[in-house]
Formats: structure tokens, C-alpha cells, sequence
């Protein structure tokens, strides 16, 4: 096989089969790489997460202070925070998805402009500047973690908190954790008009969710296959982990847009204990 292979990129069941048959026309790449950038944008584009920010700005003081995004992707989650009024800094890891961020950005007025802070880190091992009193992740992205690096994300949230600070963390249930294996597969369209093949593989036995996104045109080239692989995670053990770190986890709430036709997704609210208590 002689299929170009970015680092670190995982290979799904379904990657292997495509590349076999792509040759030389094959590229694989994770699905927050700059291979995989023009893929997401076009597939992510109109993804809305004004909902979403809603719901965590309900439980954001007002006077709080700068919010804390972990993960924040391209900003799906990011900008209609900024349009609520809230200051942000957005950290994310993929430099790739921080260039498309930074693109939207720059066409954003001043004055929403001015009130982002962008910057690339990893969620499991950082440490800002300042400290805050809202640290926020969206749904989904708890699930990229392995074991070895969520205590690392909680930590760091932790050490980056300000004293009262807290901690809201959107935990997907996914259905897959309640049910057999499963694969299924559908066509997209991209904003841009291109179709693609989204090939998922839920696998609750092996505690994952495989994603494998292709284009519908067979000889296109270059074959460029995006692949992800996301931890199912039942929300009672994020919880669990949440305590072991030191947090207690004082409500959860699910999404008021929960059985919508979307997946279920609860918000956790924790908080640092505090020492004594
Ligand atoms: C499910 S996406 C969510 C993106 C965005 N928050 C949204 O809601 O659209 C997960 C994001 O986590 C980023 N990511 C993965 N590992 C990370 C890490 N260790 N630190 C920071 N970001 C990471 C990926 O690059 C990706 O943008």
C-alpha cells in the first residue's frame, strides 16, 4: 500500500478496505488534521451550536470574567458565546482547526473580534496566564480522550480555575453504550456541493465509536479518508472520574433540545472541593 499516512492518525476497519482499493490516490488522515481541513469546513460549516452555547450560558454569571473554551474546534461553540456578550479564549490543540477559526474570526466585527483570545494547547496538560472562573467543554469533545488523558484534562482544568471557579462539561449519551454493535453508513453534502460517504462503527464491547468519512466519488484523487475514533463514555463514569480528581459534581442537566432527533447530552456542573470540606 503506498497511501500517504499522517502521524498519529488512527486506521479505522473501514480506512483499511478504502486505501486497499485507492493506491497511491489514498490519503488518510484524523479528522482534525490539515489534510482532513477542507473535508470538516465543508461538512461542518453550517453546524450550529447556538443551542448548545445557550445552555452553558445559563450558567455563566454574568460578571464572571473571561470563559475558558477547551477544544473549541472551529468554533461552533465559540462564536455564539461571543455573540451572548461573553469573552472567550479558545484553546484546541489542532492547528489546522485553530486556522479556520482565526479565519472567522478575522471576518467578525472589532468588537466581537477583541473579545477572543485564541490558543493552541492541549487540553490534558495546560497552563494559562490567568485564571477562570468558567471553564467550558463541549459535547463530544470529553469523548477524544483515552483513559491516559482525561485525569490530565481535569487536572489542568483544576490548576487553571479561579478560587469559586466552575467546571461545565457537556457529556454525550450515546445510545451505542446502551446497545449492541453497530454499523451503519450514509451519504453527505458538503456546503461546497461535493458528496461524501460517513461510515460509523459503534463498537460498546470495545468502548468506541470509529468514524470514517470519504468521498462519494470512487476515483477521486486525491482519495483523501478522514478517520476519528471516540471513546463512548457513560456519563456516570466521567462523573466518577470528575470526584477521584477532586471535583464535585453539583448538578446535571440535560440539554433542553435533548430527544430532538439529536443525541441526548447532559451538562455537568462541578466544582473544585475545596480543602476540609
Ligand atoms: C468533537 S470536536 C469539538 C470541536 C468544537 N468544540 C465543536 O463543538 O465543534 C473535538 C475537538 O477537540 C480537539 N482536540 C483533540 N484532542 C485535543 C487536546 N488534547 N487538546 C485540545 N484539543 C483537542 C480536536 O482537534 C477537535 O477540534
Amino acid at each position: 500500500m503506498s497511501e500517504k499516512i499522517a502521524r498519529g492518525t488512527v486506521r479505522t476497519t473501514r480506512s483499511d478496505v478504502l486505501l486497499a482499493s485507492a493506491g497511491g490516490r489514498g490519503v488518510l488522515c484524523g479528522i482534525y488534521d490539515e489534510d482532513a481541513a477542507d473535508t470538516y469546513h465543508d461538512l461542518m460549516q453550517d453546524a450550529d451550536g447556538t443551542a448548545e452555547a445557550r445552555e452553558f450560558a445559563d450558567r455563566i454569571r454574568p460578571e464572571s470574567g473571561p470563559v475558558l473554551e477547551l477544544a473549541a474546534g472551529t468554533g461552533r461553540l465559540t462564536f455564539p458565546l461571543l455573540e451572548l456578550g461573553h469573552t472567550v479564549t479558545a484553546l484546541e490543540l489542532s492547528a489546522a482547526m485553530l486556522d479556520i477559526l482565526r479565519k472567522r474570526l478575522e471576518n467578525e466585527p472589532p468588537d466581537v473580534r477583541d473579545r477572543c483570545t485564541v490558543v493552541q494547547g492541549d487540553m490534558t496538560a495546560f497552563a494559562l496566564d490567568e485564571r477562570f472562573e468558567t471553564v467550558v467543554v463541549s459535547s463530544g469533545s470529553v469523548n477524544v480522550l483515552d483513559d491516559a488523558g482525561r485525569p490530565g484534562l481535569y487536572a489542568s482544568v483544576r490548576e487553571n480555575l479561579a478560587p469559586g471557579g466552575r467546571f461545565l462539561l457537556a457529556v454525550a449519551v450515546a445510545e451505542a453504550v446502551k446497545s449492541e454493535s453497530t454499523e451503519r453508513q450514509q451519504e453527505l453534502s458538503g456546503l461546497s456541493g461535493r458528496r461524501y460517504v460517513l461510515h460509523a462503527r459503534m463498537s460498546p464491547v470495545e468502548e468506541i465509536h470509529e468514524i470514517t468519512i470519504y468521498p462519494a466519488d470512487e476515483t477521486a484523487d486525491p482519495f483523501v479518508v478522514c478517520t476519528n475514533r471516540i471513546r463512548l463514555l457513560k456519563v456516570d463514569q466521567v462523573v466518577r472520574e470528575l470526584e477521584q480528581a477532586g471535583f464535585d459534581v453539583v448538578s446535571r442537566t440535560p440539554f433542553a433540545s435533548a430527544g430532538q432527533g439529536s443525541e441526548d447530552v447532559l451538562l455537568l456542573e462541578a466544582l473544585p472541593r475545596v480543602a476540609g470540606s
